[in-house]
């Protein structure tokens, strides 16, 4: 995955072509870009190829049936782990049909909010979270067991990874699923949201009843998440209220403002 801008003067290299030898060519006047380095390796004018046009190049990692770019030389951690390998997995992803419309450090926010979890959601909620926060350099996690108003009890544990993942493990009713939301940002104050859902097929069932199973969850998870939508798209949020209750929330901002900056790609993506 490269910066979409091309060097010359940039046109958007996904409405190019990729070339018989693998280059990236621009649409516009045909530059090519090598498409393992990034470097510009030809110019159909035959001018000299100007030896600073390189693309960015971030590091990818594909699971889940998605492509997940790092904006950074490095990643600092990988794509988290659902409690059972992938190929042991059936499992579905897909994209939220509409854009969500804040960044998503406020998406991922809504997890460590737990006082919206018995408002909003009206889950009846049976543990005490607040005790069985794990904070990581990279990632916040704590286990909730709760009855929903539609009557499941989910078993879950959901977790943050980075500033714009969210990934879960539990049950519903007993029976395991892996449920996550991927968040890209398009541009500032949107979010794209993608996601992955997933359970193990039972010895006794069919395909098509795993099938069942994952829309079920999916429905489920899906509705909760639109109860957020309406809330998240009308957020002005100004510092100075947050009380004893929102104590994992305020410890969650301070791990989003402590988080590690970098932004490598910036000068390419302009
Ligand atoms: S803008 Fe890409 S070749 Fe000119
Ligand atoms: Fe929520």
């Amino acid at each position: 995955m490269f910066s979409a801008y091309c060097l010359h003067v940039g046109a958007d290299l996904s409405i190019g072509k990729v070339t018989d030898s693998g280059n990236i060519r621009c649409a516009f006047h045909g530059w090519e870009y090598d498409g393992e380095s990034g470097q510009c390796a030809y110019l159909p004018s035959g001018d000299p190829v100007p030896p600073r046009a390189s693309l960015y190049r971030f590091p990818v990692v594909e699971r889940y049936g998605i492509v997940f770019a790092f904006n950074g030389l490095t990643p600092r951690f990988s794509i988290p782990e659902f409690d059972h390998t992938e190929d042991s997995l059936v499992l579905k992803s897909g994209t939220f049909p509409d854009r969500f419309q804040v960044d998503p450090w406020v998406i991922c926010a809504n997890t460590p909010d737990l006082l919206h979890v018995t408002e909003l959601h009206q889950f009846d909620v049976r543990n005490d979270p607040y005790e069985d926060v794990t904070w990581q350099d990279y990632s916040a996690t704590f286990p909730i067991h709760a009855l929903t108003p539609a009557g499941p009890v989910l078993d879950i544990r959901p977790e943050i990874h980075g500033t714009n993942l969210f990934h879960q493990n539990g049950t519903v009713d007993g029976r395991w699923f892996g449920w996550s939301t991927w968040m890209g940002i398009p541009t500032p104050g949107q979010t794209t949201v993608f996601y992955t859902i997933c359970a193990q097929p039972e010895p006794d069932e069919t395909p098509e009843q795993t099938g069942e199973f994952l829309d079920y969850v999916l429905n489920l998870e899906m509705s909760i998440a639109s109860e957020d939508v309406p809330v998240f798209a009308g957020m002005h949020y100004t510092p100075g209220n947050l009380t004893r209750g929102d104590r994992v929330l305020a410890r969650f901002f301070e791990y989003l403002r402590t988080f590690p900056r970098s932004h490598p790609s910036a000068d390419f993506l302009n």
